[in-house]
């Protein structure tokens, strides 16, 4: 784990403001770029970092790493909400400005030696983590097949479309409904699943009788303080006893988490 001052590269807005379901107003998604070799010469997919968002935030907040690009570089995609202070500061940083920050922090997620074909499932801002582990499935030669389910075209087209199908729930990209819907169709084709996601979708996914058998690696996204263990506020109960989702996890196997405990990621 390295602490470090990062030179932003840059930091482009990838779609703007407009109305989600439950929050009144969604102002956009962002994609900054940071320059911090010792960061990125070491993060593995599934980690996170913890990033100092200026005066206004006493405590650094968590991101997952979203690309290491020319092994010195880190990409964090990242969505601003109307209460969301951190990110509002993240998205007003600028090139050649300077961001503090730690890590490589957390577990990562693990492809089993014996793996062959990956299937990976993002649910809308959970494509963050999953993109890394994408691209390193395909660097490494892998079959890989990413369900990407979001709400409408705009976050749909940004990413590469190999072995990608897509899921919007307006209907307006790929297949209409959530990514859920048509998850049991591929669970037979893959040997290891990785998945990231809101609740519901995680919760749906513990239900469903297709992946009763399956280890599947599901990335958790909590609030956190210190991100290293120490403050404890991001415990939750898994059947194996109480976990630090930033030092046991953030990746655990779906079926060991007690998801009727938890509520509000
Ligand atoms: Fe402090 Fe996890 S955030 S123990």
């Amino acid at each position: 784990m390295k602490q470090v001052i990062a030179t932003v590269t840059s930091n482009e807005q990838l779609w703007g403001e407009h109305k989600v379901r439950e929050h009144p107003k969604y102002l956009g998604a962002w994609l900054i770029r940071l320059k911090c070799p010792e960061i990125a010469s070491e993060a593995m997919p599934g980690q996170f970092v913890m990033i100092d968002c200026g005066e206004g935030c006493t405590l650094p907040r968590p991101f997952s790493v979203h690309q290491v690009e020319e092994g010195s570089t880190i990409s964090i995609f990242y969505a601003v909400l109307p209460n969301g202070r951190g990110t509002a500061w993240l998205s007003q940083r600028k090139a050649a400005e300077y961001v503090g920050l730690f890590g490589a922090l957390g577990n990562g997620f693990s492809i089993h030696p014996k793996a062959n074909k990956l299937l990976l499932v993002a649910g809308g801002n959970g494509i963050a983590p999953i993109y890394f582990l994408y691209r390193e499935a395909l660097k490494k030669e892998l079959p890989v097949k990413l369900l990407y389910g979001t709400l409408d075209d705009k976050r749909c087209s940004i990413f590469p479309q190999t072995n990608v199908v897509s899921f919007t729930e307006d209907g307006t990209v790929g297949y209409k409904g959530k990514v859920t819907d048509h998850l049991p169709e591929h669970v037979d084709w893959a040997d290891q699943i990785f998945a990231c996601g809101p609740l519901p979708m995680y919760k749906t996914m513990a239900q469903m009788p297709e992946l009763k058998d399956k280890h599947v690696q599901i990335s958790l996204e909590t609030r956190m303080a210190c991100g290293v263990g120490v403050c404890y506020g991001c415990t939750i109960r898994t059947k194996s006893g109480l976990k630090q989702v930033c030092a046991d996890g953030p990746v655990f196997d779906l079926h060991e988490i007690c998801w009727d405990e938890l509520s509000g990621l």
